[in-house]
This record gives C-alpha cells, sequence and structure tokens, in this order.
C-alpha cells in the first residue's frame, strides 16, 4: 500500500492571534522521505507554516492532515506522539541559555524519556555532538558558542530523538559554505540511511540544488508553486526564474 502523504493541507487558513491571517486556502502535499524545501521572500510565512505543521497555530480553516491522521482531531497521545517523532531546528536556535551545550541537547530525551538511564542519555547526546562536530563542547554555554556552532547544538537537539521527520528553519543561515555542506551532507545521509523526512526552510540555492527533491514556494500568503527540484529550476513563475537564475551567479 503507498504510504500517505506525510503532511497534507486542504484550504488552510492560518494566523495569529486577532491579525489578518498570514496565508488563505493553502492547500498542499509533502511526501515521506523526501526532502521538501520551503521558498519565499522574508516574511511571506514559511516559518508560520512549520509552525502549523507542528501544531503550534489553531487553523482557522480547512484541515491538515498528518501520515493521512487530521491534526485536528488528535488526541493527547498522539500529540505525544507528534512531538516526538518531528524534530524541529528553529530559526534562531532557540537554546536555552541557562543550561550548557549537553544539557541542552539532552533536553528532549528529559521531556520525552524521563526514565532512560542517565549513562545511555548520555552516551545518546555525546554521539549527536560528535555528528554535529561539536564534541569537547559539552560543558560551554550557548553565550560562548559562535553562531554556527549554536546552529549545529540546536541540529544535534532536534536530532536526540531520531525523529522521522525533520522541520529545519533556514538551518545554514550565517554558516560558512564548508559547514553549511556539512550539514546537506548530514541532511541526506539521514534521508538515505534512516529514511527521515526533511521539510527545510532555506533561501541557498546551491543547497537547494543539493538536498532539494521537491520545492513548495509561497508568495503573499498564497502557495505560488509545488513540484520537484527540476519542474522548480525550469518554471516560468518570475519569482522561481529570477531565484533560480540568481543562485546560477553565486555558484560561478
Ligand atoms: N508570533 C507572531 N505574532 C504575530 N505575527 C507574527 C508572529 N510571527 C510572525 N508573524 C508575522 O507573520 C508574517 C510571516 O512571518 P514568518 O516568520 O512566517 O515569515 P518568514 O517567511 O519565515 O520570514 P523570514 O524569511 O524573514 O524568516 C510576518 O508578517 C510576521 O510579522
Ligand atoms: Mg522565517
Amino acid at each position: 500500500m503507498e504510504k500517505p502523504p506525510l503532511f497534507e493541507g486542504h484550504n488552510i487558513t492560518v494566523g495569529y492571534r486577532d491579525s489578518p491571517p498570514i496565508f488563505r486556502d493553502l492547500s498542499f502535499s509533502i511526501p515521506p522521505g523526501e526532502v521538501t524545501v520551503i521558498l519565499g521572500r522574508s516574511g511571506c510565512g514559511k516559518s508560520t507554516l512549520l509552525k502549523a505543521l507542528l501544531g503550534l497555530l489553531p487553523l482557522r480553516k480547512g484541515r491538515l492532515f498528518f501520515q493521512g491522521e487530521e491534526m485536528n482531531r488528535f488526541t493527547e497521545p498522539q500529540w505525544d506522539a507528534h512531538y516526538r517523532r518531528i524534530g524541529v531546528l528553529y530559526q534562531n536556535g532557540a537554546l536555552l541559555n541557562s543550561l550548557s551545550l549537553a544539557e541542552n541537547v539532552a533536553l528532549p530525551l528529559k521531556i520525552h524519556s524521563p526514565h532512560l538511564p542517565r549513562p545511555i542519555g548520555e552516551s545518546i547526546v555525546a554521539a549527536r555532538l560528535f555528528q554535529v562536530g561539536l564534541q569537547g563542547s559539552e560543558e560551554k554555554l550557548p553565550g560562548e558558542l559562535s553562531g554556527g556552532m549554536k546552529k549545529r547544538a540546536a541540529l544535534a537537539r532536534a536530532l536526540v530523538l531520531d525523529p522521522e521527520v525533520l522541520l529545519c528553519d533556514e538551518p545554514s543561515a550565517g554558516l560558512d559554505p564548508l559547514t553549511a555542506r556539512g550539514l546537506d551532507d548530514l541532511i541526506l545521509d539521514l534521508k538515505n540511511r534512516l529514511g527521515a523526512s526533511f521539510v527545510v526552510v532555506t533561501h541557498e540555492v546551491s543547497s537547494i540544488r543539493r538536498i532539494a527533491d521537491r520545492i513548495l514556494a509561497l508568495e503573499e500568503g498564497r502557495l505560488l508553486f509545488q513540484g520537484s527540484l527540476q519542474e522548480g529550476e525550469t518554471s516560468q513563475h518570475p519569482f522561481l526564474k529570477a531565484f533560480f537564475a540568481q543562485g546560477a551567479q553565486d555558484d560561478q
């Protein structure tokens, strides 16, 4: 049997408090086991869409499905499972300043697996820090880390529960090209080896060309485009044309 989409939105409308909606009647499908990249100008609602996928913003209209189940109908245990399955790398890293790097990375384990024996937890944290190249910095506080180190620490935290799904908000923004490339390789490795699914917000065209299977582009509160990377690259839509043409210059 074919797997249901990872996420499927049917005419969803989402906004903050009493403000006008950020997007209206948005319909999209995000397949499992692939890297879907969300594109769009600053402020168009990319981070907001990730929040909606996580279930952090109630829908004003429409229906949102995760693996074929309507999220509006989730029970408490289903929400717990949702948060356990989905790792999130927030745009600003969102590390807690009073906790060490190791404690930050261990946080999801403490919340979701409170009875896990300590040495096992410590070895998982050490493995994740190694994976992102931060071994040896366990005791540092976030304030003592560079921007790139914070990003990688936040990624280690997002990976600590072995998530099936990773939502990454501008993972390589502010990183040097080599570190950014390492992050792309990590994403591809997790996808190919573990079958993990990714929804990644990024503006980096070279990274998109390396990692994306699908593109979902937003513009002024609506869906501009969804399709394969190749369809996106050859689209005649002015935004996508300009976006990928700019990337071709950067790659030279
Ligand atoms: N917590 C919030 N409360 C109210 N409005 C918000 C909140 N977060 C974002 N917005 C508004 O929602 C709109 C979309 O913001 P969002 O952060 O989703 O954009 P974005 O596409 O991720 O932008 P960027 O590329 O700059 O990160 C903006 O107009 C922003 O002001
Ligand atoms: Mg954003």
